[in-house]
């Protein structure tokens, strides 16, 4: 059997058979003039698979770049939090990231305004873990449902797939003008974030609560982050729009030159913890994806890093094909009930079966883990492995009896009590969708602001619908009166008279006790 890497040998060329070929450049014919024969099975072959070469894009995140490189736990004091070894072991790891802008096709810039994706697939010896983050703490929505709309409205119209540039978008604005919960991340949007100077210089974040589970059982509620160590840099707009002319490739060949220079990227891991007991004690949602847990109440415990070495082989092969999935937990880490996560959880799969090309990507190079599988699923296209024996079944007695499920080690479910009503209704705590925009602006230097306010104008003055750029304006009146008025002087609609925010610079007293379970 050959491996899966193979090396370039130009000395030798053969069909996918093996069968050695003599010449590839004519076809075969009746005489030097007449016509192609079907027969030809070499130029049959070579045509076919080029006819066969492209697979869909990702319907999101579809440019991107991808490192190997390793993690390393550094002490194991999460070890009361989790039993997720790679987090407690200390031992070096591999891992694969893929980095990405959000809504470009696969051929489009770097340096667009865009979230970056930051994915990590860690081969871990208890299975693989991916934690699936963006550059930026919180998203666009509170519900995947919403998800094929906020996209829809993201990428280029339907009629004539224009304009390539999604921030600049009259669908987009009409969607966030219509949807307030959207204000937190496009303040990040429009925030020097969403410029990286370079990979290397990007924070990473799990965005959801996540859970972490301990031995006994017991639960923990975690954020991720990733700090990078050059620190976090951006480019200014100017140079940006210059970049994506003169080297769309930007940010992709910054990181594959520096890995090949021996100047290896690294990531610090850190999470946020909170005790259960404490899900109901802040004036915002832990569930809710459109907020950040402020670091002053709970600061970022470093817990391993994280090196980037090796620049993939074959970028089809690795990075186009790598497959990340947030349902892609070992033990130790659970999901919570946020709704964007939930929908997540399916929407990963769903797509890489078409993607992929059917229900064995699996077993592609880049995805395969390190860990021992042993799965009673059979068949299906692109099947690689070749099983044997008998069975295929669980509990089985003919093929040498019903192993014993090991009793550690294996992954359970975190036990969660849950009753109510089937509802079709967002709680309450989701509703504060203001005040850490609010925050967020507060937290700016007058430079950055001055970026934000550019920004808005630039993008939002691109809105062909006075209407829509109204109220966009109103609603970020609701984050703040002076950002309202100096955005709307930019984008040729009246200023807004005064603050409309009854609870403005503050977060609604009512939040704590709305989160009450009583009331959940
Ligand atoms: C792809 C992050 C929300 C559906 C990605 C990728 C990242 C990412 C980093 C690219 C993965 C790669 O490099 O291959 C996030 C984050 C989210 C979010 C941080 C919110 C916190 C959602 C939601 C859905 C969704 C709500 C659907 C309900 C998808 C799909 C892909 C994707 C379908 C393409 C996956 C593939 O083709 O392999 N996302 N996403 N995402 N995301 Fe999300």
């Amino acid at each position: 059997m050959q491996s899966s890497r193979v090396d370039l040998d130009h000395t030798r060329l053969t069909t996918q058979q093996g069968v050695r070929v003599d010449h590839t450049d004519d076809s075969l014919t009746i005489t030097e003039r007449g016509p192609t024969l079907l027969e030809d099975f070499h130029a049959r072959e070579k045509i076919t698979h080029f006819d066969h070469e492209r697979i869909p894009e990702r319907v999101v995140h579809a440019r991107g770049a991808g490192a190997y490189g390793h993690f390393q736990a550094y002490e194991g004091w999460l070890r009361d939090y989790t039993v997720a070894e790679f987090l407690t072991s200390g031992e070096q790891i591999p891992v694969f990231v893929r980095f990405s802008t959000v809504a470009g096709s696969r051929g489009s810039a770097d340096t667009v305004r865009d979230v970056r994706g930051f994915a990590t697939k860690f081969f871990t010896r208890q299975g693989n873990y991916d934690l699936v983050g963006n550059n930026m703490p919180v998203f666009f929505i509170q519900d995947g449902i919403k998800f094929p709309d906020f996209v829809h409205a993201v990428k280029p119209e339907p009629d004539n797939e224009i304009p390539q540039a999604a921030s600049a978008h009259d669908t987009l604005w009409d969607f966030v003008s219509l949807q307030p919960e959207t204000l937190h991340m496009m303040m990040w949007l429009m925030s020097d974030r969403a410029l990286p100077r370079s990979y290397r210089m990007m924070q990473g974040f799990g965005v959801h609560t996540f859970r972490l589970v301990n031995a006994d059982g017991q639960g923990t509620f975690v954020k991720f982050h990733w700090k990078p160590v050059l620190g976090t840099h951006s480019l200014v707009w100017d140079e940006c729009q210059k970049i994506a002319g003169k080297d769309p490739d930007y940010n992709r060949r910054d990181l594959w030159d520096c890995i090949e220079a021996g100047q290896f990227p690294e990531w610090e891991l850190g999470v946020q913890l909170v005790d259960e007991k404490d899900e109901f004690s802040f004036d915002f949602d832990l569930l809710d994806p459109t907020k950040i847990i402020p670091e002053e109440q709970v600061p970022v415990r470093p817990v391993g890093r994280m090196v980037l070495d090796r620049n993939p082989d074959n970028f089809f092969a690795e990075t186009e094909q790598v497959a990340f999935h947030t349902a892609n937990v070992v033990p130790g880490i659970d999901f919570t009930n946020d709704p964007l996560l939930q929908a997540r959880n399916f929407s990963y799969l769903d797509t890489q079966l078409i993607r992929l090309g059917g229900p064995n990507f699996a077993q592609l190079p880049v995805n395969r883990p390190i860990a021992d599988v042993h799965t009673n699923q059979r068949d299906g296209y692109g099947q690689q492995a070749v099983h044997k024996g008998r069975t295929s079944y669980f509990k089985n007695s003919i093929s040498g009896g019903c192993p014993a499920i090991a009793d550690s080690g294996t992954f359970s479910h975190y036990t969660e009590h849950v009753e109510g009503h089937k509802i079709r209704k967002r709680s309450e705590s989701f509703k504060d969708f203001y005040s850490q925009a609010t925050l967020f602006w507060n937290s700016m230097s007058e430079v950055e602001r001055e970026h934000i306010v550019s920004a808005f104008r630039f993008e939002l003055g691109k809105v062909t619908s006075k209407e829509i750029r109204g109220r966009v304006v109103a609603e970020l009146n609701n984050v703040d009166h002076e950002l309202a008025v100096r955005v709307s002087e930019g984008v040729g609609v009246t200023a807004p008279a005064e603050e409309v925010r009854p609870n403005h610079g503050r977060s609604s007293p009512a939040l704590s006790q709305l989160n009450a379970p009583s009331n959940r």
